[in-house]
């Protein structure tokens, strides 16, 4: 597939603020569509021809592939991000009395399985600029009773993992990471994804690499042993080893593990997928990059930030409102985006505000007050390969029809 170079003097030429040839696109822009092209329907089509389509040689392939894209020490392909990180925890021996400090600005999963073995999440709140955990929130939320960290590398931008690493150590803590929108992101040159921690991926419909469905968990060989044991009914031996040629029929079971194992359909497109990661990438920048050369000196607007020491995945631009400036709120200006046929979404509902966790923990809106802000404030412009120069000159002129439009 190719996708026109954003031009910068096209852009400028359509977009300055004071000088906007704005005009409503006629058909819908979708925020995040997937990027499938014939590599990855051939690929697919091969899997189905052959008589193995579930667990298999090109999950295999996938696992050795993926952990060589982000040098990981090993990976273990499983049919969600979600899978990972319950597979992780379950790993670690998390359970009831347990504390996990996790944080509000993330999508349900992060915290749902902390729920789901029994152990109590314990938000703390964000970083301003980042809007990722902030390390002296984490520091102060210690107790006798936690046992993890669980940071998100919100948006793709990594959290600060040596501050974060450096007070797991400290108060002898394990680290999981949710890595959801983080592929491929680098903490101080490294690959996140690459270190000790257990990492897990999302391959879900709408990421920078996808399978539809799926995830990957990462971290060290002797970790993802124990992974493969539990994320697959706790068998000793699974389906692949046991009906290819030479294998035998005999395991035992060694915990009551869960079902979460990647297809070999979903590993064919997830192959082709890393092929073409890098040139996603390439494109992820261009229009992160024509989009906050737009938006920065607009008075309306906050743009999101790449911190010097990392490498940002840019799952997720998130664009933040000036309310102050504006006659309208943030739900509203989605409303005016959605009726100039602009696809928007948010990231995320903060956590606490959720009827669960609020009427369980007694949490108010104002607990997190950095999150409420931000939340109160923000939306997700699309973001994605797929996306052409003028798609990206429709999402910018949109913006601005709106933001002049309703300007106090
Ligand atoms: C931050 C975050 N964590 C975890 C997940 C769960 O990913 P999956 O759908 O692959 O389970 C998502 C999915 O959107 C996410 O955004």
């Amino acid at each position: 597939m190719t996708v026109p170079h954003a031009t910068e003097a096209s852009l400028a030429l359509r977009l300055t603020p004071d000088r906007p040839v704005y005009e409503p696109r006629r058909d819908y822009l979708a925020f995040s569509p997937p990027i499938i092209g014939e590599e990855e329907i051939a690929e697919v089509v091969d899997t189905l021809r052959t008589s193995w389509i579930t667990t298999g040689p090109k999950t295999k392939r996938f696992e050795a592939e993926f952990a060589a894209r982000v040098n990981a020490p090993g990976a273990l392909a499983l049919n969600s991000c979600t899978a990972g990180l319950h597979t992780a925890l379950s790993v670690l021996g998390v359970s009831a009395g347990d504390e996990v400090i996790t944080t509000p600005i993330t999508f349900a999963a992060s915290v749902n399985v902390i729920e789901h073995v029994g152990a109590r999440p314990v938000l703390v709140d964000v970083e301003h600029d980042t809007l990722n955990m902030d390390p002296i929130a984490v520091a102060a939320a210690i107790t006798p009773r936690t046992r993890a960290i669980l940071p998100v590398h919100f948006s793709g931008h990594p959290v600060e993992l040596d501050s974060i690493n450096d007070i797991a150590r400290a108060n002898n803590l394990a680290v999981v990471e949710d890595a959801a929108h983080a592929l491929p992101a680098s903490y101080r040159g490294r690959p996140i994804g690459s270190g000790e921690n257990p990492v897990a991926f999302s391959f879900y419909a709408t990421k920078n690499l996808t399978t539809a469905e799926g995830g990957m968990l990462t971290g060290s060989p002797e970790f993802l042993e124990r992974a493969a044991i539990t994320s697959l009914h706790g068998m000793s031996r699974d389906a692949w080893k046991r009906y290819g040629k030479g294998g035998s029929w005999f395991y035992e079971i060694l915990t009551p593990g869960f079902k979460y194992n990647m297809t070999d359909i979903q590993a064919s497109i997830g192959l082709r997928q890393l092929d073409r990661l890098a040139y996603f990438q390439r494109r992820r920048r261009e229009v992160v990059a024509a989009y906050t050369d737009a938006f920065a000196n607009h008075p309306s607007f906050e743009t999101p930030t790449e911190r010097r020491h990392v490498e940002h995945a840019w799952h997720l631009y998130v664009l933040r409102l000036r309310l102050e400036t504006l006659r309208i709120s943030r739900a509203q200006f989605i409303d005016e985006l959605t009726a100039r046929n602009i696809g928007t979404s948010v990231h995320f509902i903060p956590i606490h505000l959720h009827p669960y966790y609020r009427d369980r923990y007694g949490y108010a809106p104002n607990d997190f007050p950095v999150a409420k802000s931000a939340y109160d404030r923000m939306l997700s412009l699309p973001l994605h390969p797929g996306l052409s120069d003028g798609d990206v000159a429709d999402v910018i002129g949109a913006v601005f029809d709106v933001a002049n439009r309703f300007a106090r």
